[in-house]
C-alpha cells in the first residue's frame, strides 16, 4: 500500500486486477459494519459512516482509489477496471440495501429505540421521614385499641387554644406556651383573635362539639411554640393527642392506656410511672415517665442517672372543660360522662428511638441524615 493508503497495482492483467480487487474484497470483509450488516444492528450513525466510508462521492475509498487507478491505467485497461469498481460498489450497495429492506435501520436506530421486553426503569421509592414513621407508630398503637384519627387547623383562635380548654385571658398558665399570634388581630374580640396553635389539645374541644360522647380519638399535628431553637427545642414539633370520654372512665383506665402504648413503644419491659402535675384542661394532671429503655433504669447519660425519662402529660378531663362543650353538645354532662386526655412529642419520641440528638436535622431536609432511614 502506497503512503496516501491507496493499494498499489502491479499490473493491468485480468489476473493482476482479480488479484487487486480480492484484496479490495477482504479490506471490505473486516469492515465491522459490512459484517455485521448481514445480522446484528449497528447505530444508524455507524452505517452511514460505513456508507461514507467506502462509497462517499469526495473522500469514499471506492471513488479515490478508482481515481487513482483509472488514471493510471492504460486505455485498454480502463474497461476491465471500472466493471470491477462497479460489481464492488454494487456489493457494498446490496449490503446496505439488504439490511435497510430486512428493517436492520430501524433497528440500527438504537439510540431511539424501545425494547419492550427490557424490564422498566424504577423510580427510586422516597423514605418515609423519621418523624412521620414515628407518628404513624403511634397513632397505630392507640388505632389497634379502638381509636380513630382526628385532625384540626394549626392557625388556631384563642379561645379553641386556651379559652375553652380552661386557660381564662390573663391567666398565668398561658405563660407557659408562649404563642406565635397572627398579625392585625388586635381589633377583634381577644377570643376570636388567631395564633399558631401551641398544642394539639384544641382538637379535644372541636372533636366533642361535632361528636356526642362516646369518644376514643387521636389527634396528631403539627404546633408551633415561641421557643428560642436549641439542641432540643425547635419553634416547629409534632404532638400527638389522645382522648377518650366515655360513662365511667378512670384515672385507672388512662393509666392502663398509655403503660400498654409506651411498652408498644419502646418494648414490653419498659415501665411507667405517674406524677402529679398541672394543665388548666385535666384534675387531676400527671407527667408520665418511661423506665429508661437504654439502660432499663439502672441508671445512664440518656436518663441523667435517673433511670426514668418523661415522655408525656395526661390527666382526667377537667369538669369546666365539658362545661365550654356542652355549649354545643349537651351530651357531655359531667354528672354523667368522664375521660381521659393526653399528649406527647413526637419528635422527641423520634429522637429516642433512633438516637438523634439534634432536633434540628428533623427539620433540615439534609438528605445525608434523611438517607439513613431509607
Ligand atoms: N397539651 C399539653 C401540652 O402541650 C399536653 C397535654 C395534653 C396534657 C392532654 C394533658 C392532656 O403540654
Amino acid at each position: 500500500m502506497q503512503d496516501d493508503g491507496i493499494p498499489a497495482l502491479k499490473g493491468w492483467s485480468e489476473a493482476e486486477l482479480d488479484a487487486a480487487f480480492a484484496a479490495l474484497r477482504s479490506e471490505l470483509e473486516k469492515d465491522d459494519v459490512f459484517v455485521a450488516l448481514r445480522g446484528s444492528p449497528k447505530s444508524s450513525e455507524e452505517i452511514e459512516e460505513f456508507r461514507l466510508r467506502w462509497l462517499g462521492r469526495k473522500q469514499g475509498r471506492l471513488k479515490a482509489i478508482s481515481d487513482a487507478w483509472l488514471k493510471a491505467a492504460p486505455a485498454d485497461a480502463k474497461k476491465p477496471l471500472g466493471q470491477r469498481f462497479n460489481t464492488l460498489k454494487a456489493l457494498i450497495e446490496a449490503r446496505l440495501e439488504s439490511a435497510a429492506g430486512s428493517g436492520m435501520a430501524a433497528i440500527a436506530l438504537d439510540a431511539e429505540a424501545i425494547d419492550i421486553t427490557l424490564p422498566g426503569r424504577r423510580r427510586k421509592l422516597g423514605a418515609e421521614h423519621p418523624l412521620i414513621r414515628t407518628q404513624h407508630e403511634i397513632v397505630g398503637i392507640f388505632q389497634r385499641m379502638g381509636y380513630s384519627v382526628g385532625v384540626g387547623p394549626e392557625v388556631e383562635t384563642d379561645y379553641y387554644n386556651f379559652e375553652s380548654l380552661n386557660f381564662p385571658p390573663g391567666h398565668p398558665a398561658r405563660d407557659t406556651q408562649d404563642t406565635l399570634v397572627v398579625a392585625g388581630q388586635e381589633r377583634k374580640p381577644l377570643r376570636e383573635r388567631l395564633l399558631m396553635r401551641t398544642h394539639t389539645s384544641p382538637v379535644q374541644i372541636r372533636t366533642m362539639e361535632r361528636q356526642a360522647p362516646p369518644v376514643r380519638i387521636v389527634i396528631p399535628g403539627k404546633v408551633h411554640r415561641n421557643d428560642a431553637a436549641d439542641a432540643t427545642h425547635s419553634p416547629i414539633f409534632h404532638q400527638v393527642e389522645g382522648l377518650c370520654v366515655d360513662v365511667g372512665i378512670t384515672f385507672a383506665d388512662l393509666k392502663g392506656t398509655l403503660d400498654h402504648a409506651m411498652k408498644e413503644l419502646f418494648g414490653s419491659s419498659v415501665r411507667t410511672r405517674f406524677f402529679p402535675s398541672f394543665f388548666p384542661f385535666t384534675e387531676p394532671s400527671a407527667d408520665v415517665q418511661i423506665s429508661c429503655p437504654f439502660c432499663g433504669g439502672a441508671g445512664c447519660r440518656k436518663c441523667k442517672q435517673s433511670g426514668w425519662i418523661e415522655l408525656l402529660g395526661c390527666g382526667m378531663v377537667d369538669p369546666a372543660v365539658f362545661g365550654f362543650v356542652q355549649q354545643k353538645q349537651p351530651g357531655y354532662d359531667p354528672e354523667k360522662i368522664s375521660g381521659f386526655a393526653f399528649g406527647m412529642g413526637v419528635d422527641r419520641i423520634a429522637m429516642m428511638k433512633y438516637g438523634i440528638g439534634e432536633i434540628g436535622l428533623l427539620y433540615s431536609g439534609d438528605l445525608r441524615f434523611l438517607e439513613q432511614f431509607a
